[in-house]
């Protein structure tokens, strides 16, 4: 049985010169994997910024797991429940596996099942050879699979990524593009924004579009 894990109504945002969000209504499936689609500038990051608790809303209402949750007052517990990833990740300054375990350590995940943890995302994203290479030597593609694997190894309600493949080259793009079809044998509900063809194109994912500040599944 599929439930809603997460649920917005009425959700709206305006800037001093803009109504960006006008009342954006959806529900997303636990274990399902969305993709949100609409023209540059129409609010796509502000949307996934909202919902990680990473800027405030104006008004309406957001349901995790069915508890109610007023967005004016964001609770520190849902911000590590719903993990945004940014496109252009922002990595610390040391080796790969302090990176993937620093949410962790946060958690207070004790140093044992964190190891654990972080071995099998290194292997997960595939960035084992990249060792203890710093993050100002990676490729972009590298970067952002370590960025995919430090907020998988999470395990979030919610997996938002902010437009994943955009500014890769071809190999990179494929390799990122191969993580997120495998994110789809992982118990994680997944919400992309991208314009990329073949995310929108992927079978298993639902394809929910933002236009003049609603939001409507296609
Ligand atoms: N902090 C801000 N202050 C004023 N306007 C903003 C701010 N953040 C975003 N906007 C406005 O919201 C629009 C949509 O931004 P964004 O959510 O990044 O869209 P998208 O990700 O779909 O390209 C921007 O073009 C800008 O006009
Ligand atoms: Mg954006």
């Amino acid at each position: 049985m599929s439930y809603p894990v997460l649920e917005l109504k009425s959700l709206i945002k305006s800037f001093p010169q803009r109504e960006l969000l006008r009342g954006v209504d959806f529900a997303l499936e636990a274990g399902g994997s969305y993709v949100l689609t609409g023209d540059n500038g129409c609010g796509k990051t502000t949307l996934l910024r909202i919902v990680a608790g990473l800027e405030a809303a104006d008004g309406g209402m957001l349901r995790f797991k069915g508890a109610a949750i007023d967005l004016g007052h964001y609770p520190e517990a849902l911000r590590r429940e719903l993990v945004y990833v940014h496109q252009q990740p922002y990595l610390f300054n040391t080796g790969i596996a302090h990176n993937i375990a620093y949410g962790l350590k946060m958690r207070g995940v004790p140093k044992r099942r964190r190891e654990l943890l972080v071995e099998e995302a290194i292997a997960w994203a595939g960035v084992g050879h990249l060792g203890s290479v710093l993050p100002h030597k990676l490729s972009g593609g590298e970067k952002q699979r370590v960025a995919l694997a430090r907020a998988k190894v999470l395990n979030p309600g919610l997996l938002l990524l902010d437009e994943p493949t955009a500014n890769l080259d071809n190999d990179a793009r494929r390799q990122t593009l191969a993580l997120i079809e495998a994110l789809r044998h992982e118990d994680v509900t997944v919400m992309i924004a991208s314009h990329d063809r073949e995310i929108i194109a992927m079978p298993h994912v639902e394809r929910l579009h933002l236009e003049a500040g609603r939001v409507r599944a296609l």
